[in-house]
Order: C-alpha cells, then sequence, then structure tokens
C-alpha cells in the first residue's frame, strides 16, 4: 500500500520489473510515448527536461490524479488531491512542520526511538521491511519495531498523545488492509472495514485535536495545523493528518530496507560508513550527550549512501498527473522522425504517443491532432499515412513538440530518469561516490520536484542517519543468501522484504 494511487496500475507492476518496461518503450519512443493503463491513455515523461515541465515549469497544467476510491478512503482533503490556493496553504503549514528548523530538535527523540526498534530486532531472524514499516506484533520478535510508523506519529502528534496512539495504530493497519482491496462497501469487505477503520481514525485524531486545545499549540505538525487565522477545520486536519503517515511511512522504511541490503551488499562502503559513524560514536560517547541535529550534519558519506540507494532503489517509479487542459511540449531536442512517424503511423498496437507537432500548418499533421484529441490512432480513420509519413520524413532537424490532450494521464518515470546512463554511468551499480558530485538539474528526483514535491524528504533523511549510526557501529547483519531479486508491492522492495540475521557487535564482550 502506501502511496495513494498506485494500486490502481497493478499491470504496470505485475510480476516484471516495470523499469524493463519503460526501457524498452523509452529505446523505440524516445523520452516522451504514449500508452494505455486501465483504458487511459498515458503520456509517459522520462526525460529530466520534460519531467521539469509537467512537474515544476507548468504544474499549474498537471494536476494530480487519483481513483475516487482512494481519494474516499484517505480523506478528500488531504494535500496530495488539491491544486491551487488550498493546496498552496496547506503545502505551508506542513512544510513549516517538517522544515529542518522544525525538526532539528526532535533528533533525540528520533534516536531514542531508533534504540528502541534497533534493540528488539537483536539476534533474530527478522524481515527487515516488516520491521521497519510494521504494527502488527511479530511473536518471533517479541516486541515491535515500529520504526518509521513511530517517527512519523511524532513528527504528526507530538510526544504527548501517546494514550491515543495504539488504538490509532489499530486503526491505521485496518485502513490499510482495505486499501488495495475492490471498493465494495458491503458489511464483511476489507474495503467496509476499511472504511469504518477511517470514520474511527478521524474521531480519534478529534479527540487529539480537543485535548490539544488546552494546551501550548506545539511544533509538530497537528500543532501547525491549528495555528491562529490559518487553521484547518478538524475534518481537513484528520484528512492530512492520516495522509502524512500514508506518505511517510512505507516510503521512508522502503528506502531504510533497501540501505540495510546495499550496505550489506557492499562491505567496503559499509566499512568507510562505519568509519564515520565510529567516529561520532566515540566523541558522544566522551560528551555523554545524545546525537544532535550538527552530528547527521556531519554524516556526509552516510548522506551520499542514503542518496544512492534512492536512485538504485527509486522506490517510487513514478508518479501521476492529468493535463487540465491541451498542452503543447515543445521537445528539448530535434527527435527522429523516422521514429516519430512510427508513433503516430504505426497504429492500434503499438502506443504512438502524444502527436508530435511537427510543423503545424501542415494538412497531415493537423487532422492527426485531432484524432490525439479524441485519444485515438490517426491510422484508423482515413488520413493519408504515406503524405504523412514523408511529411515527417522530410522534417528530420527540426525541433519537435507533442501535444498532450486534455484528460490524459502523464507519468514523470522516476525510476527511469535515474536509470539513464547518460546521467549515471552504470546505473545499476551502486556506488554512492557519484554524488560527490551534485547531479544535474531533475535527473535525480527521489522526493519529486516543483508544487507537489516531497515536503518530508528532510525528516526522511534524517530518520535514516539516524538509524544508520546506531546500526553501523553496534550491529552486524547478513542476508539470507539466496534472497535476490526485487518486487513492487507497490514500492520496490527486495524480494520477501529482506529477511536478515540482526547481531550486536559487542555481543561476545557482554
Ligand atoms: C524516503 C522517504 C520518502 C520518499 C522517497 C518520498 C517521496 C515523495 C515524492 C516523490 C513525492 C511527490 C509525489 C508527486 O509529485 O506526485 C512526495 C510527496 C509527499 N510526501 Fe514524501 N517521501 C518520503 C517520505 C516522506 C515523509 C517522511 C513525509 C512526512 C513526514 C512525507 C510527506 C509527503 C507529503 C505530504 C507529500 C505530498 C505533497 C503535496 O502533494 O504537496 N514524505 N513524497
Ligand atoms: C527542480 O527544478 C528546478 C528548476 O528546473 C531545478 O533548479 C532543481 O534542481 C530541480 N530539483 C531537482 C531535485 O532536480
Amino acid at each position: 500500500m502506501g502511496w495513494p494511487y498506485v494500486g490502481e496500475t497493478t499491470q504496470l507492476y505485475s510480476s516484471k520489473n516495470p523499469n524493463v518496461f519503460f526501457a524498452r518503450k523509452r529505446n523505440k519512443y524516445g523520452p516522451i510515448f504514449k500508452t494505455h493503463i486501465l483504458g487511459c491513455p498515458c503520456v509517459m515523461v522520462s526525460s529530466p527536461e520534460a519531467a521539469k515541465f509537467v512537474l515544476v515549469t507548468q504544474a499549474h497544467l498537471f494536476k494530480p490524479t487519483f481513483p475516487a476510491s482512494k481519494e474516499r478512503m484517505l480523506g478528500p482533503q488531504a494535500i496530495f488531491f488539491q491544486q491551487g490556493d488550498y493546496h498552496a496553504h496547506l503545502r505551508r503549514l506542513v512544510s513549516r512542520a517538517f522544515s529542518p528548523e522544525a525538526i532539528r530538535g526532535s533528533v533525540p527523540a528520533i534516536e531514542a526511538i531508533a534504540l528502541r526498534s534497533l534493540g528488539s530486532w537483536e539476534d533474530l531472524q527478522v524481515n527487515t521491511f516488516q520491521e521497519m514499516k510494521t504494527l502488527e506484533t511479530d511473536p518471533s520478535v517479541g516486541v515491535v519495531a515500529q520504526y518509521a510508523l513511530n517517527v512519523a506519529l511524532l513528527s504528526i502528534f507530538g510526544e504527548e498523545e501517546m494514550q491515543y496512539i495504539e488504538e490509532l495504530k489499530q486503526c491505521y493497519l485496518t485502513l490499510e488492509k482495505g486499501y488495495n482491496s475492490m471498493p465494495v462497501n458491503l458489511p464483511g469487505t476489507l474495503f467496509h472495514k476499511a472504511m469504518k477503520a477511517r470514520k474511527r481514525l478521524g474521531a480519534i485524531v478529534a479527540h487529539i485535536i480537543s485535548a490539544r486545545r488546552e494546551r501550548e499549540r506545539g511544533s509538530d505538525l497537528l500543532g501547525s495545523f491549528m495555528d491562529g487565522r490559518e487553521a484547518l477545520t478538524d475534518d481537513q486536519i484528520a484528512d492530512n493528518a492520516i495522509g502524512v503517515i500514508f506518505a511517510a511511512r512505507d516510503t521512508t522504511a522502503s528506502v531504510l530496507t533497501w540501505m540495510v541490503k546495499f550496505l550489506g551488499d557492499n562491505p567496503a562502503v559499509l566499512k568507510a560508513v562505519t568509519e564515520e559513524h565510529a567516529e561520532i560514536a566515540r566523541e558522544k560517547a566522551l560528551s555523554g550527550e545524545p546525537l544532535s541535529w550538527a552530528d547527521t550534519r556531519r554524516m556526509r558519506m552516510t548522506g551520499r549512501v542514503i542518496q544512492e540507494t534512492m536512485r538504485v532503489a527509486s522506490i517510487l517509479s513514478f508518479t501521476f498527473r492529468e493535463a487540465v487542459e491541451d498542452v503543447e511540449y515543445q521537445g528539448e531536442t530535434s527527435i527522429n522522425f523516422a521514429r516519430a512517424r512510427a508513433l503516430v503511423v504505426c497504429g492500434s498496437a503499438a502506443p504512438y504517443c502524444a502527436v508530435p507537432l511537427g510543423v503545424q500548418q501542415c494538412a497531415a499533421c493537423l487532422p492527426a491532432h485531432e484524432l490525439a484529441r479524441k485519444g485515438r490512432a490517426p491510422n484508423r480513420t482515413g488520413i493519408d499515412q504515406l503524405e504523412l509519413a514523408t511529411h515527417l520524413d522530410s522534417l528530420s532537424s527540426v525541433r519537435a513538440g507533442y501535444l498532450i490532450p486534455k484528460g490524459w494521464k502523464v507519468l514523470p518515470l522516476f525510476r527511469n530518469i535515474h536509470h539513464n546512463p547518460d546521467h549515471f554511468p552504470s546505473p545499476e551499480k551502486f556506488d554512492p561516490s557519484r554524488f560527490e558530485v551534485a547531479p544535474k538539474p531533475n535527473t535525480f528526483m527521489p522526493f519529486g520536484n516543483g508544487t507537489h514535491s516531497c515536503p518530508g524528504n528532510e525528516l526522511a533523511k534524517l530518520e535514516m542517519l539516524v538509524l544508520c549510526h546506531h546500526l553501523a557501529t553496534k550491529y552486524r547483519w547478513s542476508t539470507s543468501k539466496s534472497e535476490s531479486g526485487v518486487q513492487f508491492g507497490p514500492f520496490a522492495l527486495p524480494i520477501n522484504g529482506l529477511p536478515m540475521t540482526f547481531t550486536r557487535k559487542d555481543k561476545n564482550k557482554a
């Protein structure tokens, strides 16, 4: 579960790696191409320039788009679904609560959660992903490690609302179970239970809000939502609090799982990371102080490991937008028109892409655009194919443009961009040193870009640095050798969630 829309696109995930699916298309059709998902025409975007166009410079022409059932379940007023003024307002409140200034003071609390989580793993064969995210008490583990979730709850509700937290977790779990089920609201169905849990979650959040009204505001997300003239309604707060748990938990847990795997698979990198943390740990032992924000700013090597983990894993393979009007996109390069011709002419089976605009006055191009607007392939409808093809062939040096008709879905393909060998040589190789040089704009967007980019990115990075600090200095771990591979469900994850054994390094001394 986790990311709101992905459950609808199982076709892309079914059994094989979506990377292969997209790479094949990209090679055939260039950086922008059209395909269908569940019957909707989709424009796939896999160049940095086009991603920037969709996400940043022309973001107002592309609205976020989600299936209605997901919207209902998460809460229709949650930030993901919004555009315009209400979105900007919400973003201000969310960004303020997760800014470096707001979260720097929570390092010791996050460290305490990390230590608690790690303590519960010792000497047990655990499933790393489940541990990183889970709510369920696994009897073999005993104590539950819920690192990502607990940090999310801390950042939303602060440390005071603990009496409600257990029930909140239980409801959340039920909600999660129903999230990707068939949206049939009949008694007994997972969906029905989820909708009930969702209602209960709203009630719990309302309790927490009224308790909070008695006290000081606080600098956590709830405090930000309740602040003065900018304050949201209770419903808006509930939708957004639950939305943030969704956005924060599985994402961070997946990246952490990959990080554990990549460090385990790359001893030289692990050694360098461990040295970086050992140095800081020595100083901390001398001073007796908990980890601080300033300490985390010194974890440069680990920072690169996190970046490279997010690049290789690209847990959010793509995101969704929808064109709110007909949009013309001028391509960045002169495209290969032999290829474009294939796109336009190739017919119903192969996608023909958002129609290259070519030269607008051309008699052949114009009707093709009309058809694209209606979502139909031109060759079904009596355009003179030969004329069109000849025309396109004559344009080889012209800059190409594309028409994206209103209502079409547009998918910026993060994973594809992150694995482009032009920007990241030997893209499948895990090599944190590539981030010693800053990546070019819009070639590396693990947190998206533009108006809807991730406002939780500083918290996510902080959380990963803190966990890594204790993991690297105190633990050894080994993965079961037989396990390698990726599953997409919907986030990219090591197969079976990476079962492994953690042992304390000082075990024998004790
Ligand atoms: C490593 C962990 C994370 C990754 C990789 C990640 C990635 C992303 C991406 C790519 C987007 C943009 C999606 C789009 O443009 O459609 C996004 C949005 C968002 N993320 Fe994260 N995220 C992570 C952790 C978090 C955390 C910890 C929080 C909260 C504390 C959070 C809160 C949000 C919210 C609220 C949005 C929606 C913003 C909007 O629509 O304006 N994320 N995230
Ligand atoms: C987001 O887009 C802006 C404008 O193109 C660019 O300067 C910035 O580097 C981009 N961010 C990322 C993470 O690529």
